[in-house]
């Protein structure tokens, strides 16, 4: 089992340092001279392309915070309206559903049983179904009408890691894809966006090498029950994520929440030395989150911030700095939750859990 787990403790370590290489093999082949061709694994034409007057993300755990962050990057380069649900209420909401409406499910291992009988319920109704997923003729991908593969390889740790940066990669292609089509954007300004893209890869294993810093703070936070994350826009959904990791493996409560909510109640459950994991690197609310953690650290929390290369500004607001490497905002989350993930993991191996096989969780939920 040591030589599976590639010379790592766990399997979700691992699974941690190979998302570079999943990032790299699930864009392999799909881009070629700056332009995104999916032409192989989406069958819809043009026309069909442009006839789309509505996407739903549908999904579970950490595919639908996938599907959250697919909500903000379609919405902005191909501008379709999206609507993003967990499966289990999609399927027994009565989702509008047309013949013009695409369903996109996101499934690691293709075999969620909520997530599948949405897919199911989505093409009785008349949509048409693409699936991003890691298991190629998995049931749904052999169900959906449209397979996009994301090239993680197997993943073997109950918590997602590499599959949800590699969804994410499968969201941003599908996006820049229909861009292309529907023309929103400049030829150019997608080509700038997909030449980030194949920068990122690089970028996460430079990410990888703060994983000395990340692991005190989570040493220092371990003994703590209650946690929050907080960001703004994309780095909300990431927050998301981020605290369902904490949870999942190492059983500390945390809470996810959108910043500009904190006055609304969050607040008053901040006070002296609570730990908060707070968000900046979307620069449009840069400075708003800024003004949202110094009404934390007014009361005492005990704040790791996450922040982009050459910001040398928040340190002076937080206990503690991580910083991603440069890039556009709308690539940001799949460098931002590297850190997230490196955090749970070793705050779950401080307090003795097993990383791999948290308490009472499945790798893959095949009944309701
Ligand atoms: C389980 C797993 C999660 C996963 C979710 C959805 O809860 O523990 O890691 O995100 O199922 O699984 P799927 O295979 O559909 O992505």
């Amino acid at each position: 089992e040591t030589a599976e787990k590639g010379g790592f403790d766990h399997f979700m370590m691992k699974e941690i340092h190979e998302q570079p290489k999943a990032i790299r093999d699930t864009l392999s082949g799909r881009v070629k001279e700056g332009v995104v061709d999916l032409s192989q694994e989406v069958g819809l034409t043009p026309e069909q392309i442009k006839g789309i007057e509505k996407i739903h993300f549908v999904a579970c755990g950490t595919a639908y915070h996938a599907g959250l962050i697919g909500k903000y990057v379609m919405e902005d380069l191909a501008r379709i309206p999206v609507e993003c649900d967990v499966a289990s209420e999609y399927r027994y909401r009565n989702p509008i559903i047309t013949d013009k409406t695409l369903v996109v499910v996101v499934s690691q291992s293709g075999e969620t049983a909520d997530t599948l009988a949405a897919l199911r319920e989505a093409k009785s109704q008349g949509a048409r179904v693409i699936a991003i997923t890691n298991v190629v003729g998995s049931s749904v991908a052999r169900e959906a009408d449209d397979v996009i593969i994301t090239w993680a390889g197997p993943e073997i740790a109950v918590a997602s890691t590499k599959a949800y940066t590699s969804q994410l990669i499968a969201i941003y292609l599908l996006s820049l894809y229909f861009a292309q089509v529907r023309g929103p954007k400049a030829v150019s300004e997608l080509s700038e966006i997909v030449s980030h893209l194949l920068e990122l890869p690089a970028k996460a294993e430079a990410v990888l090498k703060q994983e000395a810093q990340i692991a005190q703070f989570a040493r220092g936070i371990a003994t703590s029950e209650h946690l929050f994350f907080l960001g703004r826009g994309m780095d909300y959904a990431v927050a998301l994520e981020g605290s369902l990791k904490l949870k999942e493996i190492s059983y500390i409560h945390s809470e996810a929440y959108a910043a500009g909510e904190l006055k609304h109640g969050t607040l008053a459950l901040i006070e002296e030395n609570i730990p908060v994991v707070a968000l900046a690197t979307q620069h449009a609310v840069y400075e708003k989150m800024v003004s949202n953690i110094q009404e934390v650290k007014a009361r005492g929390a005990k704040v790791l911030g996450i922040a982009v290369e050459g910001n040398h500004e928040l340190q002076k607001t937080v206990d503690e700095v991580i910083h991603i490497p440069k890039t556009i905002d709308l690539l940001a989350p799949v460098l931002t939750v590297i850190p997230l993930q490196l955090f749970a993991y070793y705050a779950c191996v401080e307090r003795g859990y097993d990383v791999d096989k948290p308490r009472n969780l499945a790798k893959s939920v095949t009944v309701e």
